[in-house]
């Protein structure tokens, strides 16, 4: 077959499958149409990367998730979290964190995008407390009108989660119904959209079942991050994109399709292959945020062009520290600038050590690290193989491989996801050599 009949075949395929597939509605914010999302990730959804993922293409970006009693109870934990520029409050005073990278700082560069400074962001909450949850909704509202709209997170899978019972736990301990009953508490508390994110439910037959409860408890759109809640760290394993489809064919509302994007590619595909309003990413982006945009001609140079205008980013607006302590703003800026050149680290450990070097701790003083890795790379070839986003994709990928933090139901529930697994396995195996 000749390149151009292959062509001309792909794109048959490619468009009869598109024709098949169910169209979520267009998930509109404001009078923004979104496609593309940046995830909500702690410690890492910083004003900075936030504005550095608009400038490369992303729609819609998030707030990490803040639990709803701290946001209620500890004036300490808003100021160390609450960075919502966005909103219009951009000279605000600086926490000691934030003076501190930028003590050697003299010259401000020019932002990199004044666009970027604002666009639809959505603050996610944690709890499982109906009326909480709410107060902390207000209390934010309260603050920052301009917010487009409030995330539950139903998606964390860490086992702090599963001792405070919110994340992916709040959803499997009763099947989603104090999720609904937090929704309808927040959909009276704030005249904003309210959405969910989730991930799988571990008996994979409750799925639609809990789309449905959520369309009518009245979200606005849901986010499905197609894994299950033992699908995580080394064991993330390939992203289940099929039951983001099933969610378009199931409800009315918009979906966001989560998981597994690494490339340009990935989005078209992912949107295609799902029907889904919008894509959200977050390893992809943290790595390469230009992600949505397009995939360079030269990485080396994409590369150090966003950890160069991501530092311009901070200079403006330094990272909050969060919970991290007094050098906290520090430590989410080389986080970033860790991951954005993490191959090139990777080649040159002394640089990486000056990297996570506590002493190493303004603005001024990291720059001198990136251009000094700059001059080693610049004129060598690039070698994609040691990505940030492949570091647990290379062997790691099955769910049995899931660290030891599972209660006794959890481990009762994989085993049964793993014989089931087992069972299509062979049925596949059969037909295939039928
Ligand atoms: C550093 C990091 C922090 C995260 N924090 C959150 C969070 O605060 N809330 C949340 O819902 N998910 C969080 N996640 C999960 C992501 O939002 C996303 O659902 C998951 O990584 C799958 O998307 P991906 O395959 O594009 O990485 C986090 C992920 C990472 C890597």
């Amino acid at each position: 077959m000749s390149t151009l009949q292959r062509f001309v075949l792909m794109w048959f395929v490619s468009t009869v499958r598109a024709l098949q597939t169910t169209q979520a509605p267009p998930l509109v914010l404001g009078d923004q149409i979104i496609k593309s999302v940046a995830a909500p990730m702690v410690a890492a959804s910083d004003y900075a990367f936030r504005c550095l993922c608009r400038q490369y293409g992303v729609d819609l970006t998030y707030t990490q998730m803040l639990h709803a009693k701290n946001i209620v109870r500890d004036p300490i934990f808003v100021r160390n979290h609450l960075d919502f520029y966005e909103c219009g409050i951009v000279e605000q005073k600086l926490v000691a964190s934030q003076q501190l990278i930028l003590k050697d700082t003299t010259v401000r560069p020019p932002l990199p995008s004044v666009t970027a400074t604002k666009g639809p962001l959505i603050v996610q909450l944690a709890g499982n407390d109906p009326t909480l949850v709410a107060q902390a909704a207000q209390k934010v509202f309260n603050l920052h009108p301009q917010i487009a709209g409030f995330d539950l997170n139903c998606g964390c899978p860490q086992a702090i989660a599963r001792k405070g019972n919110y994340g992916s736990f709040l959803m499997e301990h009763d099947n989603g119904k104090t999720v609904c009953d937090i929704v309808r508490s927040l959909r009276q508390a704030v005249p904003v959209p309210i959405s969910v994110k989730h991930r799988l439910a571990t008996d994979p037959s409750q799925n639609i079942s809990r789309w449905r409860a959520l369309q009518e408890a009245g979200v606005c759109f849901i986010t499905v991050h197609g894994r299950t809640l033992y699908e995580n760290k080394t064991a993330v394993g390939p992203c289940h994109v099929e039951w983001s489809q099933k969610a378009v064919e199931t409800l009315s509302i918009p979906v966001v399709a989560n998981g597994g994007v690494e490339r340009f590619q990935d989005v078209e595909q992912l949107l295609q292959n799902t029907g889904a309003s919008a894509v959200m990413s977050s390893e992809g982006l943290l790595e390469t945020p230009y992600l949505f945009r397009d995939d360079p001609v030269n990485v080396k140079d994409a590369q150090f062009q966003v950890t160069r205008d991501y530092l311009a980013w901070c200079i403006h607006f330094p990272p909050l520290p969060g919970v991290l302590g007094p050098r906290g703003s520090m430590t989410v800026v080389k986080g970033h600038v860790f991951k954005f050149l993490h191959r090139y680290w990777s080649q040159h450990e002394d640089l990486r050590d000056r990297l996570t070097d506590p002493s190493v701790d303004t603005l001024g003083q990291l720059e001198g690290v990136v251009d000094e890795l700059w001059a080693r790379v610049s004129e060598q070839d690039d070698c994609e193989s040691v990505s940030w986003y492949r570091r647990h994709r290379k062997q790691r990928t099955k769910v049995e491989q899931v660290p030891v933090v599972l209660s006794a139901d959890e481990r009762k529930a994989q085993i049964r996801e793993r014989i089931d697994q087992m069972r299509k396995d062979q049925k596949n195996v059969l037909r295939l050599s039928a």
